[in-house]
């Protein structure tokens, strides 16, 4: 394994390296909300008047951004996943929203979320049909380019379904071009590796760096903790090959956070909170802000894990150890750098299952951690215990399922 030096070096070396897209967007993880996780693709209003997609829906949920903190904290884009459009393009050959759900259309509510000091964000497929068979954009780049920028979006997530593997890689990098044309800065979230890792191609990351400002890697997340888990395998078991393409305007992306919703426990929603923090992930909460309860709000507000997460190194977090077999330490270098050493962010996470919060121990020297003075540290969701330095190792107790969530800066 890596020392957490040659970690250090080697992300840094890279990321001078590769140019980023250059529109100057993303420089930290973007942050916001989106539709899918929570609401997927409900389109019926008479069976779920409160969850259906629909500028009801996500004008509430706009609203409860701003009052309830999330955007001072740093949640900035609302994002309208899959399912939002009618099934037909307009007499123009524009798409067009469903006319029943968003009848105001679509600048008039990216407007509205704009007038609350948010950014609007909106989904589309490359292919010929979205995943869930609404009009893709294959056919009609330069059209729907100029329509995205006409309805003043500021974010898009570009899926990857009912394509044509050989054009696949050629059609993102052409609708980035259209996107920059209209001189209408958008964020640009692009699937292409989700399209091809599966499938045993290894993606061009540093052509992803220069053409997209986020990509997602890797399977859908789903309501469950082993969705959470099989996620993190993939991450660490290819985090050699794709870490060093995060960057300031560039990121993977592991996909939502699910905290808020029905199938992590809080301890569990800390740990999904941890290690997207460490990886450098966007963080995308997709929950009903009207119901989530206080703890997991609070989980999502936890300025500590944001900060982290928003680190201005944007150094993408890796799995540097696993003690006592299946507690995992991922550790992330932070500002501030005191005496040529960087901060450091560690989260432990247990991957065990049997009954009792165990202890794990990492030796300090394997994290790269040799300041004689000391470090200040912080227990980011336990603050009472941050006595956890002994005999020159970091030692904790992590709950089944659960993490220990740390930063230290060295002492001065
Ligand atoms: C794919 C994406 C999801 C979501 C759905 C919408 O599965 O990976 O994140 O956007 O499509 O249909």
């Amino acid at each position: 394994m890596l020392t957490l030096f040659s970690f250090v070096i080697t992300t840094i070396v890279v990321v001078t390296k590769v140019e980023s897209l250059d529109n100057g967007l993303a420089l930290t993880p973007p942050m916001g909300w989106m539709t899918w996780q929570r609401f997927r693709c409900i389109t019926d209003c008479e069976q779920y008047p409160l969850e259906c997609i629909s500028e009801k829906l996500i004008k509430t949920m706009a609203k409860r951004m701003v009052v309830d903190g999330y955007l001072k904290a740093g949640y900035e884009y609302i994002i309208v996943d899959d399912c939002w459009m009618s099934n037909k393009r307009d007499s123009e050959n524009r798409l067009q929203p469903d006319p029943i759900r968003f009848p105001s259309g679509i600048k008039s509510l990216a407007n509205y979320v704009q007038s609350l000091g948010l950014k609007f964000g909106i989904y589309e497929d490359s292919g010929y049909k979205t995943c869930a068979g609404y009009p893709g954009i294959y056919g009609h780049l330069e059209i729907d380019a100029q329509t995205f920028a006409d309805w003043e979006v500021d974010y898009i997530k570009l899926d990857g379904c009912y394509n044509d593997p050989e054009t696949l890689v050629d059609g993102y990098i052409r609708f980035g071009e259209l996107l920059n044309q209209t001189g209408r800065p958008i964020v640009y979230s692009c699937s292409w590796p989700a399209y091809e890792e599966p499938l045993g191609i290894k993606s061009n990351y540093s052509l992803l760096t220069e053409k997209c400002n986020l990509w997602r890697n890797w399977d859908d997340i789903e309501d469950s903790w082993y969705n959470v888990t099989n996620i993190l395998d993939w991450f660490s078991e290819n985090q050699d090959r794709i870490a060093k393409y995060s960057g300031p305007g560039h990121w993977n992306d592991p996909d939502m956070l699910l905290v808020g919703n029905f199938a992590l426990s809080e301890d569990q929603s800390k740990a999904q909170m941890a290690i997207w923090s460490i990886m450098a992930a966007p963080l995308l909460m997709s929950v009903d802000l009207r119901t989530i309860k206080p703890e997991f709000r609070q989980i999502l507000l936890n300025p500590d894990a944001i900060a982290i997460n928003q680190d201005k190194l944007g150094i993408m977090g890796k799995l540097v150890y696993t003690a006592l077999k299946r507690i995992d330490v991922w550790a992330k270098p932070i500002m501030p750098i005191v005496n040529g050493e960087f901060s450091l962010a560690i989260g432990f996470i247990s991957n065990r299952i049997d009954g009792y919060p165990r202890i794990a121990s990492v030796p300090m020297k394997t994290l790269g951690l040799n300041n004689p003075k000391g470090y200040h540290i912080t227990n980011i969701f336990d603050p009472e215990y941050v006595d956890v330095i002994s005999g020159g190792n970091i030692v904790v107790r992590v709950k089944p399922s659960g993490t220990v969530f740390l930063k230290l800066i060295p002492k001065d």
